[in-house]
């Protein structure tokens, strides 16, 4: 029974059609949630792939190209390929015959909507554009966002490249936590999270004379909240321009929200691209796309003029390493009976240095792959693609407000996507994308459209943002989409908790603070806390190194006893995964960061320089701020824990009878340690503890753990966890003392 039967059925009582359908879709995320492998599980030595050419997947043809247009056009288009400068790249692209009436039209209205393919320009030629014509911005700067750090850094490089000077002089970027930029900057790349930043200190965006909101399509919460913003700000400043610039045709509703400004389309100039669905549907997409690429590179020719690179999307950055090993090892195995594949990783976190390596074109007889995540959507472009294998996945964050569950989770991704993918394989000439799913899942089970950001996410900080940035009246805001009333609710009722908001819903001097700090305020409100209580550096270094635990050690298949033992020296069983990773930032400092020191206790290098990165700019940030800094050193665990505490304390959980779940205290959740956790792997688990994240895949697991006493709970956040209630779930008559006796470590 497929859905639309099920929702056109009305012979039935509802009551009895509601059950059914709930039972429908339950059946479907099972049949999804069984056919997805969860990334967090696929580590790059247990992921064992060999590939076997008896085993090829089979392919329908959705039909609709015209294969002899198709190779009349690519006969035209031959000289097209040929290696060109910079400058004639810019005049070939198709924004450039435009740019006469895009600079009127930018002239004669204070917003403009753009839209254009990808790959048309719009992104590095329209900031320059503007930049040249003086009438426009009258001297002020030009701020382009994005919603992937990645983007800004790499176009505001290519900008960079085109204007023949290096980054950071006349364009740069800033995103979070990096920054190169100069008094002389006129261009500025940032995020779209980065220019509410800006916001804050400059609610009028005074030094800006041209806002041009990127990828708008891709409705970023950020890119929601600017726009709210940008609807107010345009009626105070007439001479700021704005530009929104889409992709999509979708852009109507922008065109609708912002006064019904006017749309500037430019026309694009694709080649046909031939859709092949596999056959049957495929119970591991990874495995399949690894497959399809070595069919498709055996099959296809490498011609020495024209490249015919392969583009494959996966959904992040450890499943695109897990499959770039596994094709390197495979490739070793081939040896020279194929030609050799030049894979290229591409995901946000990819250091800067190796960014700009993707653009540059594979070496004479060899083909390019391209393993990316949905970057390489509409955000960069990538020239010489000719295939596109599509797994049809995505990460996605999800939120459910009555949980208090965050997640990121791999699910299908929209039809808009899948086509956009498709797209990007007739660039340059016409292409090939292959589909890892069928016809009937394209029809049926991909939704039409990805949800706006805004409607699945934790609004804990966006609330507070824009608290700060003057907005009272949250619920009468002008989103584009509003987010559901309960959600905002309980966001404005977490900041009251954590200090941010006083009783009359305005923002405190410490919520004020937490505003300026660009990490989840429960990590913020711990630092402010580790800070009074005399260990805001340590407090510091767990922070920046939460965003690298996910490939931080390294587990080689041939040396897995070895890398064991070396992660048990750093291992903290009483503090969990928090007090393991301080150990580990810890020694990396005593080695001062050296790469051998990294190799020797099998761990990623590079993870390590991006935490003392961001300690570094948090540090300043808190400077700024002007939080005090502490430092007790890594033995005074109590200290650490409870400041902690004092900022994760919604995510609390409790041990239940079996020994082996929990239960959280926030929405009565039954969750799991995660098996990367230190504590994973205790007979005797910890009774109460707190949690950084949930990730679902089979399970809900809690990941980066840390015991904790329950005392701390009510000592910390009385206005959260009550103590009778806390009493209640089981804990020894200790409890309601006073907090004279509590938090001392058994
Ligand atoms: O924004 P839109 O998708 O319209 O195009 P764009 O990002 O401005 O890219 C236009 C062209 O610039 C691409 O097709 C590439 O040829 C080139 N480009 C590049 O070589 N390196 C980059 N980092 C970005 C763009
Ligand atoms: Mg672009």
């Amino acid at each position: 029974q497929s859905k639309s039967e099920l929702l056109t059925r009305t012979d039935k009582d509802p009551k009895a059609y509601k059950t059914e359908y709930q039972q429908w879709e339950d059946d479907q995320m099972g049949k999804i949630k069984s056919q997805v492998k969860q990334p967090d599980r696929v580590q790059q030595d247990d992921y064992e792939y060999v590939f076997d050419e008896t085993q090829a997947i089979k392919w329908v043809s959705d039909g609709k190209v015209d294969m002899e247009k198709q190779r009349l056009q690519q006969m035209l288009d031959e000289s097209e390929m040929k290696a060109k400068t910079i400058e004639e790249t810019r005049k070939s692209l198709p924004v450039y015959k435009y740019k006469d009436q895009l600079l009127e039209a930018i002239k004669a209205h204070q917003v403009l909507i753009v839209i254009g393919e990808t790959g048309s320009g719009k992104t590095t030629q329209i900031p320059h554009y503007v930049l040249l014509d003086d009438e426009i911005t009258k001297g002020l700067k030009v701020a382009c966002t994005q919603p992937r750090r990645v983007a800004a850094i790499s176009v505001a490089q290519r900008v960079a490249e085109e204007m023949g000077e290096r980054v950071g002089k006349t364009c740069g970027y800033m995103v979070r936590f990096e920054e190169k930029t100069s008094p002389d900057t006129k261009i500025l790349y940032c995020t779209d999270g980065l220019l509410l930043r800006i916001l804050i200190q400059d609610p009028e965006l005074s030094e800006y004379g041209l806002i041009m909101i990127d990828e708008a399509h891709e409705r970023t919460l950020s890119t929601d909240i600017l726009m709210g913003m940008l609807k107010e700000i345009i009626l105070i400043r007439p001479d700021l321009k704005v530009i929104i610039s889409s992709a999509t045709i979708t852009a109507q509703s922008f065109s609708q929200f912002l006064y019904n400004c006017p749309l500037f389309s430019i026309p694009g100039r694709s080649y046909p691209v031939e859709v092949m669905y596999s056959r049957e549907p495929e119970s591991n997409y990874l495995s399949a796309a690894l497959t399809t690429i070595w069919q498709v590179h055996i099959a296809t020719e490498i011609h020495p003029s024209s490249p015919s690179d392969i583009l494959v999307f996966l959904t992040g950055e450890e499943e695109i390493l897990a499959a770039q090993a596994s094709l390197e090892e495979t490739a070793k195995k081939l040896g020279n009976r194929v030609p050799p594949l030049e894979i290229r990783p591409l995901y946000s976190a990819l250091p800067s240095e190796d960014q700009q390596r993707i653009f540059l074109p594979a070496s004479v007889g060899t083909r390019k792959c391209i393993l990316s995540t949905n970057l390489a959507e509409t955000s960069l472009t990538i020239d010489g693609v000719t295939v596109v294998i599509d797994t049809g996945y995505e990460k996605q964050n999800s939120y459910d407000g009555k949980m208090g569950l965050s997640t990121l989770t791999v699910v299908p991704c929209s039809r808009a996507s899948a086509n956009q993918r498709a797209g990007r394989a007739g660039r340059n000439r016409p292409g090939r994308a292959y589909r890892l799913f069928t016809r009937f899942a394209f029809n049926n089970e991909l939704p039409e459209q990805a949800t706006p950001e805004i409607m699945r996410q934790n609004l804990l900080s966006t609330t507070l943002l824009l608290k700060s940035l003057g907005v009272h009246d949250l619920i009468n805001f002008n989103f584009m989409d509003p987010p559901p009333t309960t959600s905002l609710i309980k966001s404005l009722e977490l900041l009251y908790g954590l200090g941010c908001l006083d009783s009359t819903g305005a923002l405190t001097r410490h919520g004020r603070k937490l505003s300026e700090l660009p990490i989840d305020p429960l990590l913020g409100k711990a630092i402010l806390a580790a800070s009074d209580s005399g260990c805001s550096e340590e407090v510091v270094k767990i922070i920046a190194m939460l965003g690298e635990t996910h490939a931080l050690f390294l587990r080689p298949k041939d040396k897995r006893m070895e890398a064991d033992n070396a992660r048990r020296i750093f291992t903290s069983n009483e503090g969990g995964d928090f007090m393991s990773q301080l150990n580990v930032y810890s020694q990396a400092e005593e080695s001062d960061f050296d790469v051998l020191w990294a190799k020797q206790n099998f761990l990623q290098s590079r993870s390590l320089n991006r935490a003392r990165d961001v300690r570094d700019q948090l540090e300043k940030l808190l400077d700024r701020i002007e939080v005090e800094h502490s430092s007790c050193g890594i033995s005074d665990h109590v200290a650490i824990r409870k400041a902690l505490t004092a900022g994760l304390f919604p995510n609390a959980a409790r041990l239940q009878r079996d020994g082996q779940s929990y239960r959280t205290l926030t929405g009565s959740l039954t969750v799991f340690i995660h098996p990367s956790s230190v504590l994973s792997q205790l007979a005797q688990k910890p009774k109460w503890v707190i949690y950084y994240e949930l990730v679902a895949s089979s399970k809900e697991y809690m990941r980066n753990v840390m015991p904790i006493e329950p005392e701390w709970l009510v000592e910390l956040a009385p206005h959260y966890h009550k103590a009778d209630a806390i009493a209640k779930l089981g804990v020894d008559k200790k409890m309601g003392k006073g907090p004279g006796k509590v938090g001392i470590d058994r």
